[in-house]
């Protein structure tokens, strides 16, 4: 008996040093320490032995059995420590190592420009009106002194939805939709998206956007027009910039002009860009035809008005130096990522 506890306890110690987690080592246990195990096993057959035996057997079981349970304890704390080990290594985290770049995006150069337009006039007293893209043939072309047989809506053809009803041709209707609502004084610009059914090219879009500007009150005159309007080629093209009016033809202004300014790319002294004119053509204005105050609720009687109408893809592509529209709808990353 005294050789077989002898022999459990040196085969345990080599078994044990074999064991590599938790479970097996509970299996060693079992097998050994447990119920049916081999020690317990042994004890069973204590009652075979002489009385004065059974002490020095029943003793030397007990150290077994200690110094089983000992080794097992050493053993179920160094895999646990190698086990903390392997996870720390696991989850080490590099903290040199480069991140990962979130791109975020940015305003489109149409938005940067309307919001800089936007800006400039909010801060003469600007409000922003805002109307229908798909517009009443009333506002877009009758109120605005265009009447059915008009040829100037030849230059404006669009798409209709019903005979009646159509997308907008310019932003120019929000003037009588903003006077119907709103007596003098009236300063407001309107952006927004037009529509014509022109063939896309360079410089030609089924689809574009204008910014309509309309000043209401008691002694407005062309000074006031030209005052503001400079204004807002300085800001937004820089002090340098002059402008100058040529007559023009619009139904719903009188007298009617349109605005060049000079040329951005050379100053002024002719270039490729403006065709050797050191102007170039920005927007289109003048004085509210007394028709089209009184068609909006206005007594031209009292008051009167100037109003013009400017493109937001051509103040845009003049403002980066972009000489193809097409860009800007086509959205390329490669072209938009340099704004
Ligand atoms: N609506 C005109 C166009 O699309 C632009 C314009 C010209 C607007 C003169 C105006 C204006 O308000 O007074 O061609």
């Amino acid at each position: 008996m005294k050789e077989k506890l002898m022999e459990i306890r040196e085969r345990a110690e080599k078994e044990l040093s074999e064991l590599r987690d938790a479970s097996e080592l509970e299996n060693f246990r079992v097998q050994v320490l447990g119920k049916k195990g081999e020690l317990t096993g042994i004890l069973k057959q204590m009652g075979t032995l002489s009385a004065e035996e059974r002490p020095k057997m029943g003793q030397l079981a007990n150290e077994v059995r200690a110094s089983i349970e000992a080794m097992l304890k050493e053993k179920t704390a160094e895999l646990k420590g190698r086990e903390q080990e392997a996870k720390l290594k696991k989850e080490t985290i590099d903290v040199t190592l480069p991140g990962h770049k979130h791109e975020i995006g940015h305003k489109h150069p149409l938005s940067i420009v309307l919001d800089e337009v936007k800006d400039i006039f909010v801060g003469m007293g600007f409000q922003i009106a805002t109307g229908p893209e798909v517009e009443w043939d009333y506002y877009n072309f009758e109120a605005l002194n265009l009447p059915p047989d008009h040829p100037a809506r030849d230059t404006q053809d669009t798409f209709y939805i019903t005979e009646k009803m159509l997308l907008r041709t310019q932003t120019s209707p929000v003037q009588i939709r903003v006077m119907e609502k709103q007596e003098p004084p009236i300063r407001i610009i309107a952006p927004g998206r037009v529509y014509r059914s022109d063939a896309v090219d360079a410089t030609h879009s089924p689809f574009f956007h204008q910014i309509e500007g309309l000043v209401v009150d008691k002694g407005i005159t062309m000074g006031d027009l030209k005052g503001s309007l400079m204004q807002f080629a300085k800001r937004l093209y820089g002090e340098d910039t002059e402008i100058r009016l040529r007559p023009h033809h619009f139904p719903f202004t009188e007298p009617s002009c349109e605005m060049d300014v000079t040329c951005f790319k050379c100053g002024g002294k002719g270039c490729p860009m403006c065709k050797g004119e050191g102007w170039v053509e920005i927007l289109g204005g003048g004085m509210v035809h007394p028709k089209v105050l009184k068609n909006g609720g206005v007594d031209p009687e009292v008051y009167s008005g100037y109003a013009f109408g400017v493109g937001l893809e051509r103040l845009t592509m003049f403002r980066f130096n972009i000489d193809d529209m097409r860009l800007l709808f086509e959205n390329d990353a490669r072209f938009l990522n340099q704004f």
